[in-house]
């Protein structure tokens, strides 16, 4: 099987009669902030300025820049001080980069399922899966829609379990007046290159917590290490190395000046492509809650009605990727608990920490797990060029796009 790509790679052979996101949008003021690490000697602090302006934004206390989000939320994992065997609720639509810390850190992850009619978990689908060893709820802003946050958080807080979030895929979206990020007790973010604030490789986690942020400092970007009087460097926990490259602070910092009008931008294309698919028989665009009202993503998808066209979706994204819209395929890859196989065969070999004990339970890692979740997205289709670039113009093409397919697909009865 072929190796996956990432970044521009990945994005290189996207072509079609709408934009690509790359090469990407990138704030006037980048080349300044990187000449400036060059002519300093790489002695100015740009993740420390990054840091400080992207907590600001958010208007929370502390930002601490990673080299991604799956090493941020690694980093999160490993600043928990929970237990082998502990468990994680965690959405089972989304990227591996959400679980990877949680894994390497021991934690079980227990996908719950997600609500009916979205990619999202919901408070509903959460509470059945709390058990006493339910360490954390880690929820996913799928496709920059926003989670019914307020139930979650209520959930939380009935049962004393924190909630964190995943937000690489919904950066500067709002849910009743706030960001989106900002709920919850941390939360992780991508500044990936595709992603709303795309930099290269780079992420950061952010809390309120001060004690959480000074340990995820020193796990994460200090490698656990203190200086011992007379001996030098002392490793106290198994730390990472893992801080923001100065260079793609430069670039963040550069994005952060623009993301603004990025995301408006990004906001009114969402909502007019998702009103123009509303639109046509047989298409179901991502629901948008009443409750958001900024809808920033760099991922858009819509879900074909059950019976509604005699194709397979994955024929039906593949046509429409033919037609033009570039990368448009099916998201089945993105629920966990199938895209995970090796999770499965750790249980069933009762592999550390699987094994019961530590396990409370022997689970399977199928999509059997979230039966509601792997339906849903055995009917959707996604593409991940949607950005600032797309005119009016696009946006209708895109719809008349799905439209021409959706004609040509079309069930009899
Ligand atoms: C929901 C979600 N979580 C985590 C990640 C991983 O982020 P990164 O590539 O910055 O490690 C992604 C990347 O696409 C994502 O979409």
């Amino acid at each position: 099987m072929e190796r996956v790509k990432y970044g521009a790679a990945a994005w290189a052979h996207l072509t079609g009669r709408l934009p690509n996101s790359f090469p990407r949008t990138v704030g006037p003021r980048a080349m300044e902030y990187l000449a400036e690490i060059v002519e300093t000697g790489l002695t100015v602090d740009m993740m420390g300025r990054f840091e400080r302006a992207f907590a600001e934004k958010l208007g929370v206390r502390h930002c601490i820049g990673t080299p991604g989000c799956t090493p941020a939320l690694a980093v999160l994992a490993a600043s928990l001080g929970g237990e082998a065997g502990d468990e994680i609720i965690v959405s089972p639509v989304t990227d591996y980069g959400t679980v990877q810390g949680l894994i390497r850190e021991n934690y079980i992850p227990v996908f719950a399922d997600t609500a009916p009619g979205t990619m999202n978990l919901s408070a509903e689908t959460i509470e059945p899966c709390i058990t006493d060893r339910t360490r954390a709820i880690l929820v996913v802003h799928k496709t920059g829609i926003v989670c019914d946050m307020d139930p979650i958080l209520a959930l939380g807080k009935k049962h004393g379990i924190p909630v964190f979030e995943d937000v690489c895929q919904a950066v500067f979206s709002t849910y009743k007046g706030r960001y989106a990020g900002t709920m919850g007790k941390a939360a992780g973010f991508s500044f990936d290159s595709e992603k709303t604030m795309g930099a290269d490789v780079g992420g950061c986690v952010v809390t309120d917590d001060d004690e959480l942020a000074e340990r995820m400092r020193f796990i994460g970007q200090s490698r656990a290490g203190v200086q011992k009087p007379h001996f030098g460097r002392l490793h106290t926990e198994a730390g990472y190395a893992y801080r923001m490259p100065q260079c793609t602070a430069a670039i963040c910092l550069a994005q952060l000046e623009i993301v603004d009008e990025n995301v408006a931008r990004r906001d009114l294309v969402a909502r007019d492509i998702s009103r123009r698919l509303a639109a046509i028989p047989g298409i179901v665009p991502e629901p948008i809650p009443d409750a958001q009202e900024v809808y920033s993503c760099w991922m858009l998808a819509f879900s074909l009605e059950p019976g509604a066209f005699t194709c397979t979706t994955e024929e039906f994204a593949s046509q429409c990727a033919e037609a033009g819209i570039p990368g448009a395929g099916a998201a089945a890859y993105y629920l966990m608990p199938d895209a995970l196989p090796f999770l499965d065969e750790w249980t069933e070999a009762g592999r550390f920490p699987y094994s019961t004990p530590p396990a409370s339970t022997k689970r399977r890692y199928t999509g059997v797990m979230c039966p509601t979740a792997r339906e849903y997205v055995s009917r959707v289709v996604r593409w991940s060029t949607i950005c600032e670039k797309y005119t009016d113009e696009h946006c209708a093409i895109a719809a008349e796009i799905v439209q021409v397919v959706a004609d040509a697909n079309r069930s009899r009865s």
